[in-house]
Parts: structure tokens; sequence; C-alpha cells
């Protein structure tokens, strides 16, 4: 405004020698905003910038007018000067409007009174809450030192739990180990408890034979002296008898006439009958006791009782000794015909055996096959498809030095599901208490594992059955022992 009056009163009084004056106004209006926009640029935090971007307009288009009203002075005809009086108006107006829209915010600044007791409050604050900081910090120490009290502690219950987790596992390794040791001693005791089963059967089987030997050696060691006795002492007789035989021929000879009551003695007592009957009846006593005395010596062959170990044996005698204590199950009895017995013996020498052992074998072999051909005779079935039923036994030698036995009855055979489990322990076919199921297992055993030999069983449904024994006459001898007999030899 001030600018505008200078402009008019010089422009009126046309000074043209003030000239200077009208420089510092103009120097003065531009510089106004040049400073208004540099505050601006500095304090950028400067509230109601655009105010200031108003009024510093507001100077430019004043200066400018005040140039313009100085230039009209020397052209006064231009429109220039009207033009730039016009946005000096509107930028003039503009100002006053938006200073009025301003005005409450600028009234509702602080004051520096306020300014100062805001500023003291918040250094108070400040203060408080250093305080505040610096407890906490002290806070966060003591904190600090628990976590690093609890920290060591944690730290030394964890290694406890891990050296406690480490030992469990430890434990756990070693229970399971013990477990399975002891699952394992289980199948131990079970497999021992079974075989222990199993010989005990066994045990009973031998058993019963061996106390059927000592019965069979008891009864042939009684037998054996008095019928050796009465054997050897009938020849005797024989000879006592034809001696009295020959002086009552004499007699009848030198007193062809006896007296009474001898001649009546002679027709009660038939002499003639008995001279002739008594020498036979002898003779038959003798094969009598023969007989006996040859049931008693296959009675002590039976049973042998193999105390010194292997000796060289006549299979033969063994396999008759057995077929004399089996021989009342061969006669025919009852509904059943008696058995034929078929023995086709080859030249066998002895054999290097425990012969019981072996007789046992031939005893289980025969009594079975006994047993499927009694069983056979009382089915009509079976028995219709046989004529007699009979056991055929033969022996030979095979490849110089195997003995080789066969034992073949014509019973119905077996199939071949029964024929794969005869040899083992506890099979049987026949009803409870009847068989074992021990006999061909104990029988195989013993040719297998006491005399190196082989027990074979060829069978076919409705042929018949046979059973092969092949065995070593001589038994392989270890180096050592060859040596201990060389030794004993020298
Ligand atoms: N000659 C045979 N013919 C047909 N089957 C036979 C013959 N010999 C044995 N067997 C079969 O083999 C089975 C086993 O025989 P093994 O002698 O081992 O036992 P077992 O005779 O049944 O009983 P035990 O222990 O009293 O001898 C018999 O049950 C029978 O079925
Ligand atoms: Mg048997």
């Amino acid at each position: 405004m001030i600018g505008l009056a200078l402009a008019s009163v010089s422009a009126n009084s046309a000074i043209s020698n003030w000239w200077w004056l009208q420089v510092i106004i103009t120097v003065s209006y531009y510089a106004i905003p040049t400073m208004l926009v540099y505050a601006i640029y500095k304090g950028r935090d400067i509230p109601f910038q655009w105010m200031f971007l108003v009024f510093g307009a507001f100077f430019v288009t004043c200066g400018t007018t005040h140039v313009i009203e100085t230039w009209y002075v020397w052209f006064p005809e231009s429109l220039v000067s009207e033009f730039m009086k016009a946005i000096t108006a509107f930028v003039a107006g503009s100002s006053v409007l938006l200073l009025l829209t301003l005005m409450p915010f600028a009234l509702a600044l602080p004051s520096p009174a306020k300014l100062e007791a805001a500023n003291l409050a918040l250094e108070n604050e400040i203060v408080e809450r250093r305080k505040a900081e610096a407890a906490l910090a002290e806070l966060a120490e003591v904190l600090e030192e628990q976590v690093k009290t609890r920290t060591a502690k944690l730290s030394r219950a964890n290694a406890f739990l891990s050296k406690e987790v480490l030992e469990r596992k430890k434990a756990k390794k070693a229970l399971q180990e013990s477990e399975a040791q002891l699952r394992e001693k289980a199948t131990q005791l079970e497999q021992a408890l079974q075989q222990l089963q199993e010989t005990q059967a066994q045990l009973v089987h031998t058993e019963k034979l061996s106390a059927l030997g000592e019965l069979t050696a008891g009864i042939a060691h009684e037998i054996s002296n008095p019928i050796n006795f009465i054997n050897a002492n009938i020849a005797y007789a024989h000879n006592y008898v034809e001696d009295l035989l020959r002086l009552v021929k004499l007699y009848g000879k030198y007193y062809p006439n006896p007296v009474e009551e001898i001649q009546e003695e002679i027709e009660t007592v038939e002499l003639e009958f008995l001279k002739e009957d008594l020498p036979q009846l002898l003779s038959s006593m003798k094969v009598g006791t023969d007989r006996i005395c040859a049931i008693v010596s296959s009675m002590r062959n039976f049973s042998r009782l193999d105390k010194d170990g292997m000796s060289f044996a006549s299979i033969h005698e063994g396999i008759d000794s057995t077929l004399l204590i089996l021989q009342h199950r061969l006669k025919a009895n009852g509904k059943s015909p008696a058995i034929q017995l078929i023995k086709e013996y080859g030249n066998l020498p002895l054999v290097e055996c425990y012969a019981g052992q072996l007789n046992q074998v031939f005893m289980n072999i025969i009594s079975n096959a006994i047993d499927v051909l009694r069983e056979s005779s009382t089915s009509p079935v079976l028995n219709s498809q046989r004529s007699c039923p009979s056991i055929q036994i033969s022996t030979e030698v095979a490849e110089g030095d195997r003995a080789v036995i066969r034992i073949f009855d014509n019973g119905p055979g077996m199939t071949e599901e029964v024929k794969n489990k005869i040899f083992n322990h506890f099979f049987t076919t026949k009803p409870a208490g009847k068989g074992t199921g021990l006999g061909l297992s104990i029988s195989n055993q013993i040719v297998r594992e006491k005399h190196c030999g082989c027990l074979e069983c060829l069978s076919r449904l409705g042929e018949g059955t046979e059973f092969v024994i092949s065995l070593p006459i001589r038994q392989q001898k270890s180096e050592t022992s060859r040596l201990v007999e060389m030794q004993e030899a020298v």
C-alpha cells in the first residue's frame, strides 16, 4: 500500500529526480518475498507456510504494480498498469480471505509462556522417564541376573535330565537285551523240555525192552541149569533103560515060564509095548530138552546187554532169537490165521555191532509187521486181497562190506503221508494206549547213529512193506583207536 502511495506521488508530481527512491521501494518489494521463501526453505517445520507464500505473492504483485506505475509515468497510455492492479487486487483480496480463515488457527497457536510451561512439563516428563528408564535398566539387570541364575539352574537340570535320559536309554537297551536273552532262554528251555520229554519216552521204551531182556535173561538163567541137568541125564537114563530092558530080555530067555504073579504083572504093564515105547519116549524127551536148551540159548542171545561195547555177532542168531520171543504171536489164534515165516538167509559173516540193540530193531520191525498182518486179517476187505499173511526175512552181503537185512510183510502197506512220518518221534497210527510211536524212531537211531548204517522203508499201499537194514560189517575206526590196537598187538 505504501508502495502504491509512493508510486502515485511520484507519478503525480513527476519527480524524476527521486528515481532512486523508486528503486529502493521496488527492491524492498522484491526482497521481502525472497526472504519469506528463504525462511520457508530453511524452516521447513514452520506452520502455515502457504500463508507466507501468499504474502510473498502479495508483495511481488505490489512491487510489480509499483514498477508498472513508475513506467506508467513515462508511458501513460499503457493498459498494463490496470491489468496489474487487478491482479494485485485479486491477490490482496485472497490474502484477506485466507487471513480470515487462518485467524482461528493462528489464535490457537500457543503463546511463548504456554510453550515454556509445556517445555517445562516436557522436561519434567523427560526426567521422570529417565528415572523410569534407570529403574527399568536396574530391573532389567536384576532380571538378567535372575535369567542367568535360572539359565544356569536349567542347564544343570538339563544336563541332569540328559544324563538320566541316557541312563534310561541304556537301561532300556539292557532291558531289551535281557528280555531277548530271556526269550532265547525260554525257547531253549522249551526245546530242552521237549527233548527231555522225548528222551524220557525213549528211555521208557528202551527200559521196556531192556526189562524184557532182563526178564528173558533171568528166565533163561533159571531154566538153563535144570534143563542142562535133565538133558545130560536123559542120555544116562536111556542107557540105564536099555540095560534094564536087556536084562528083562535075558530073564525071559532063561525063565520063559515065570510064576503066575510075574506073568500077571507082565500083562498089566504091557511089557512088550513098554519095551518098544520107552526108548522112543526117551528119544522124544531128548528132542524136547534139546529144544528147550536151544530156546534158552536164544533167550540168552536176545537179552545180550552189550555191556562190553561192540562185538562181532551173528545177525541170524539175533533174528532167530527175536523170532523165538515173538513166536507165540505168529501162531493162529481165534479168527486170525497163522503168519507164515519165510527165511532166506544168505551167507553173512559175523557183524561188528551192539547185538542187543540190533535185536531191539528186529523186534520193533517184526512186531510192527505182525501188528499190521493181524489187523488186516481181521478186516474182511484187506483179508480178501491176500491169500496168506506172511513175513519174509532175507539177508545178504552187499558191496562186499555191508550186511543187508530185508524184512518184508504182505500187509496193507502205507500211504506216502504215513511213510514220510514213520521215523518221527511219537508218530503212530495205532489207537491210544496201543502204540507210543517210538519203535521205528529208536530203531532208526540205533541203526544210523550207533552203527553208521541205514534204515529204509519201501512200501506201497495194498502191496506190503519192506524195511531194509544196511550195516557195515566192520565199523570204521578212528586212526587213534587203530594205533592203540596195533600197540596192544605188539
Ligand atoms: N509194516 C508196516 N506196515 C504198515 N505200517 C507200518 C508198518 N510198520 C510201521 N508202520 C506204521 O508206522 C507207525 C510207526 O511205527 P512205530 O513202530 O514207530 O510206532 P508204533 O508201532 O505205532 O508204536 P510203538 O512205539 O509201540 O512201536 C505205525 O503206527 C504204523 O502206522
Ligand atoms: Mg512199533
